[in-house]
């Protein structure tokens, strides 16, 4: 999708449950008592307290589960918005807007590898969950890479699913001990058509997107700029991308992305 959205959702939710699933991860569902609409994978809500200018700014954070009229998000405390997310408590009210973004494009690829690193698995689940229903016959892995084990959350909704996942720490705390990235070559088996879908920290979807380059596969790769409106009219959240005949220009995350082709990506 390109240009300023339509059709988008704007009201505010519930917070039904705010739960901490390991150090300065928390797990919030926001119910909004109306149905909501459809939201894709891979797209995102932007979240703002109500009434009030501090933060002022909204912030985006990827839809990691809707159902009917319940919105779920996964959030990593980093700042002061998400330090406020953290305080809430069920019957807190929460404003938002979605659905926002491109998400992850259709494929008939046999083999989807979602490469997560920090808390880039968030995208994924609803993927992963749509991949399982709709395309029975192709496979899904999951590699998803922290620095530490205690870092690592969700993997319970993910194993329900049936994929195959695999992790990463840097500390060598759980599974391979070593960057997430290097699994990729690992569970890639050439002549099986292959995807690499990828979200994290800048540098990780470097080094994910050289893999895929080498290897000569479709690769996307969902960004986590930072925003102001989230709804293309600020153009705060411009990245460089490469246009026709060699040349480039800036596009917006909100709305040309968050995900991105990303041998159209200026890196
Ligand atoms: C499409 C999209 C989806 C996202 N999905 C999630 C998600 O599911 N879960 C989640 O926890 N986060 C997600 N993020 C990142 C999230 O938006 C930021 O963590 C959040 O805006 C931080 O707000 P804050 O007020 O707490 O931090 P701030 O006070 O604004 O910043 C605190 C510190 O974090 C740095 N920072 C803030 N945002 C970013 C960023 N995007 N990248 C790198 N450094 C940053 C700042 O430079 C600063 O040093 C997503 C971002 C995008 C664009
Ligand atoms: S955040 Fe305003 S244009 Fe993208």
């Amino acid at each position: 999708m390109s240009g300023t959205q339509r059709n988008i959702w704007h009201g505010s939710g519930i917070v039904e449950t705010n739960i901490e699933l390991a150090e300065k991860t928390f797990r919030l569902s926001l119910n909004v008592q109306e149905p909501l609409p459809v939201i894709n994978a891979g797209q995102f809500v932007m979240l703002r307290l109500p009434g009030g200018s501090d933060p002022l700014l909204g912030r985006p954070f990827a839809v990691y589960r809707v159902s009917e009229n319940i919105l779920e998000v996964v959030y990593l405390v980093v700042g002061k918005m998400t330090s406020r997310l953290a305080e809430l408590q069920p019957g807190n009210r929460l404003d938002f807007w979605t659905p926002l973004g491109n998400g992850f494009s259709l494929s008939d690829a046999a083999h989807t590898i979602m490469v997560a690193g920090g808390i880039g698995q968030t995208p994924f689940f609803m993927l992963a969950e749509n991949l399982c229903q709709t395309q029975t016959e192709s496979r899904c892995t999951l590699l998803y890479g922290t620095r530490t084990a205690s870092r690592i959350v969700c993997m319970e909704d993910f194993e329900k699913l049936g994929i195959e996942i695999h992790l990463a720490a840097e500390d060598g705390s759980i599974g391979y001990h070593g960057f997430v990235t290097d699994l990729i070559s690992k569970v890639y088996q050439p002549g099986e058509s292959t995807r690499i879908l990828c979200c994290g920290p800048h540098p990780m979807l470097h080094a994910a997107f050289q893999v895929a380059r080498q290897f000569d596969l479709p690769c996307e790769v969902s960004l986590e700029t930072s925003m102001s409106c989230g709804l293309g009219i600020c153009y705060g959240c411009v990245v460089k991308c490469r246009c026709e005949a060699d040349t480039w220009d800036y596009r917006r995350t909100c709305v040309d992305g968050p995900v991105f082709d990303a041998y159209r990506l200026c890196w």
